[in-house]
């Protein structure tokens, strides 16, 4: 019995056949586990190559206001996202604390994107239109005031600070090279653009021909100077408010049911 089976296992061990083979010989696993990558590797990431767009577009995202990028900037250069992110996923904690899960096509105009990987602070995705004006200046001035507990750092100072006026132009045509669809016009008026948003007599009319849903109006609360503070409250009075979530949600559940 024991003799038998090692002279079968000899005789097999003689001719290797099939995956036997190629696992013992190393030159051909190497060629055929390079083949099997590269075609592998082709066909995934070929297709990207001739889809116009890998982010489905929805409906009232556009590209921000001049002051809502300044603002955007100012919460860049302050580390906001050191401690606060600003990518909503879809479980349910999250949904039912943060609101509708974030969509790609939310920060399709965010360069660089401001997703974040660390949660200090609550996400900002949805913090838009959440509070006041007078809420957000309070916070950033003394967050203690407001909220106890908090540990957020104090950003008072941008209250004093005038914002920068007259290089928006720059910034929307840098940002139109990467992608973000600014028309001419909406460079020749960045820096008008920028002063009327945050201005308490605004013409909100002319400011929502360009960028649909813009709130206009004084911000920090000091009509009488436009400060970094209007710029950074703009900025997160319009995040997440420029997509209408509950009807998108509505065309995906339809969309699933037809799939059915
Ligand atoms: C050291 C970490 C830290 C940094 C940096 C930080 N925050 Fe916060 N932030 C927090 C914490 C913690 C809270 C929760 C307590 C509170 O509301 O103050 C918070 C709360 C907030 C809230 C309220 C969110 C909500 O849904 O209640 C806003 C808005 C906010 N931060 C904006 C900012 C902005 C803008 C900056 C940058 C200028 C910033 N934070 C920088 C830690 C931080």
């Amino acid at each position: 019995m024991t003799s038998e089976t090692q002279k079968s296992g000899d005789t097999k061990a003689a001719k290797p056949k099939g995956h036997a083979r190629l696992e013992r010989n190393i030159t051909l696993l190497a060629v055929c586990a390079f083949a099997a990558v590269t075609v592998g590797g082709i066909v995934e990431i070929a297709p990207l190559f001739w889809i116009d767009n890998t982010i489905e577009k929805v409906e009232g995202m556009r590209p921000f206001t001049p002051l809502e990028q300044a603002g955007r900037d100012i919460y860049v250069r302050e580390g906001c996202y050191t401690c606060h992110s600003q990518m909503i996923r879809p479980f349910r904690d999250e949904v039912e604390r943060y609101g509708h899960y974030s969509l790609a096509s939310e920060s399709m105009y965010d360069h660089p994107f401001q997703w974040g990987s660390k949660r200090t602070g609550p996400d900002l995705a949805r913090v838009g239109k959440r509070y006041s004006d007078e809420w957000h200046v309070q916070h950033l001035t003394d967050p203690r005031a407001v909220v106890p507990e908090s540990i957020m750092p104090t950003y008072g100072f941008l209250a004093t600070r005038d914002l920068k006026v007259g290089n928006m132009g720059a910034t929307l045509t840098a940002l139109s090279r990467v992608g973000v669809p600014y028309s001419k016009d909406h460079i020749a008026k960045a820096d008008e653009d920028l002063v009327l948003q945050a201005s308490a007599d605004g013409n909100a009319a002319d400011l929502s021909t360009r960028y649909p849903k813009s709130q206009v109006r004084d911000f920090d609360g000091n009509p009488a100077r436009l400060t970094e503070m209007d710029a950074l409250v703009a900025y997160l009075q319009v995040l997440g408010t420029l997509v209408d979530v509950g009807s998108v949600a509505a065309q995906e559940d339809l969309a699933k049911e037809k799939g059915r």
